[in-house]
C-alpha cells in the first residue's frame, strides 16, 4: 500500500532523523582504527587520522582534490525541504575545508512500494536547487530500493592546498566563532514527533556554508569543521584533540535558534545528542557551573549545522577560544 503524497509524513519512515542517526562517534572510531589505510598515489593531505570533514589529494602545486559523501533519512515531512537539506550538509564538508564544490552525484535509497516515487522527485528537486545555488554540476548519482528514505550527495570540489581548512591547524590563542546557531536535533526531533513546523531551522539548514567559509578564509583562518551529528561539543572536542590544544566553551555567548529550549524543556532530546555528550564528558570539564540541560544543547546532534572556525570572522559570533592543552580537552563555563 502506498500513502498518498499530500498526508504522507516522511520523518514518520525514519528510525533516526538527519546527522543524528550517524554511527556513533566512539564506535566509529574503534572500528576505523583497525583498518589498513592507503594505497593511493597522489599526496594525501588529509585522510582519516583525525576524523576531518572531507578527504583533501593535492594534484598539484595549487590545487587539491576534496572528497566526501554524506546521506540520512528524512528530517522534515516536505520532501522538498529535505532535499535541500542533505545537499547543503552534503556540500558544508567541501566548504568546511576551505574548497569549492565542482561536481556532486545523488545517492538515493526509497521504499518504492510505500512512498510514491513522485515523491522522491520533490528531494531530488531540492538536492537540485541547491546545487544550482551553490554553482555545482549535479551529474547523476545512484539510487536503490531500501526500506527506508534516504538522501544525500557525493560531492567533489577543489582547495588551495596551502589554504586548506583543517582540523589539526587549531592554535592556543586564537577565538572560536560559529556561524549558525544551534538547536537543530532538539527542534527536529520535535517536528518528527510532533509535526510541528519550525521555520527558522529549516532556513538555517538550507543555508550554504559557502559565504561563512569564504569569509574565514579570508580573515585568514587556518582550522575549522562543520557542527553536524556529533553536535558542538563533539566537533570541538575532535578540532582541539587533533590540534593538541583545550577548547573553552562560552556558554553564555552561544546561540540558540527560536523554540531550542523550549524544545529541550519538553524532552525532544535525539539519543545521538545525549550519546555525543557522554562520549566526550570524560574529556570535559564544566567545573560543576554549567548545568546538564546546557550541555546536552551543546552536544546537541545538529543537520547541516554551521561552521566552527578557529579565529574571528566578520559577521559571526564568537563562543569561546582555544589555550594551551590542559588536563581536559574540553572546558565549559
Ligand atoms: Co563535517
Ligand atoms: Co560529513
Amino acid at each position: 500500500m502506498t500513502t498518498a503524497a499530500s498526508d504522507l509524513r516522511l520523518t514518520q519512515y525514519a528510525a533516526g532523523g538527519g546527522c543524528a542517526c550517524k554511527v556513533p562517534a566512539g564506535e566509529l572510531e574503534r572500528v576505523l582504527a583497525e583498518l589498513p589505510l592507503g594505497g593511493g598515489t597522489g599526496d594525501l593531505l588529509v585522510g582519516l587520522e583525525h576524523g576531518d570533514d572531507a578527504a583533501a589529494v593535492r594534484i598539484d602545486g595549487e590545487r587539491a582534490i576534496i572528497a566526501t559523501t554524506d546521506f540520512f533519512t528524512p528530517v522534515v515531512d516536505d520532501p522538498y525541504d529535505w532535499g535541500r537539506i542533505a545537499a547543503a550538509n552534503a556540500l558544508s564538508d567541501v566548504y568546511a575545508m576551505g574548497g569549492e564544490p565542482v561536481v556532486a552525484l545523488n545517492l538515493l535509497a526509497w521504499p518504492r512500494e510505500k512512498i510514491p516515487f513522485e515523491v522522491a522527485r520533490e528531494v531530488l528537486r531540492g538536492g537540485a536547487d541547491v546545487c544550482r545555488e551553490a554553482e555545482t554540476h549535479l551529474a547523476g548519482g545512484h539510487s536503490i530500493d531500501d526500506r527506508e528514505p534516504k538522501y544525500g550527495l557525493a560531492v567533489t570540489g577543489l582547495a588551495h592546498p596551502d589554504r586548506l581548512l583543517r582540523n589539526d591547524a587549531g592554535e592556543a590563542g586564537l577565538p572560536l566563532t560559529l556561524t549558525k546557531p544551534l538547536g537543530l536535533g532538539v527542534l527536529n526531533n520535535r517536528h518528527k514527533a510532533t509535526g510541528e513546523r519550525f521555520e527558522q531551522a529549516i532556513a538555517a539548514m538550507t543555508t550554504l556554508n559557502r559565504d561563512a567559509a569564504r569569509a574565514a578564509l579570508a580573515a585568514g583562518a587556518r582550522a575549522a569543521t562543520d557542527v553536524t551529528g556529533f553536535g558542538l561539543l563533539g566537533h570541538l572536542y575532535k578540532l582541539a584533540r587533533a590540534s593538541g590544544v583545550t577548547a573553552v566553551v562560552e556558554s553564555a555567548a552561544v546561540p540558540y535558534l527560536d523554540g531550542a529550549r523550549e524544545a529541550l524543556r519538553d524532552g525532544f532530546v535525539p539519543g545521538g545528542s545525549r550519546r555525543n555528550l557522554d562520549w566526550v564528558r570524560p574529556h570535559l570539564d564544566s567545573a560543576g557551573t554549567v548545568d546538564d540541560d546546557e550541555l546536552v544543547l551543546l552536544a546537541d546532534a545538529q543537520t547541516s549545522g554551521g561552521l566552527l572556525v578557529v579565529g574571528e570572522v566578520p559577521g559571526y559570533p564568537i563562543v569561546g577560544e582555544l589555550v594551551p592543552r590542559q588536563d581536559a580537552v574540553l572546558l565549559v563555563r
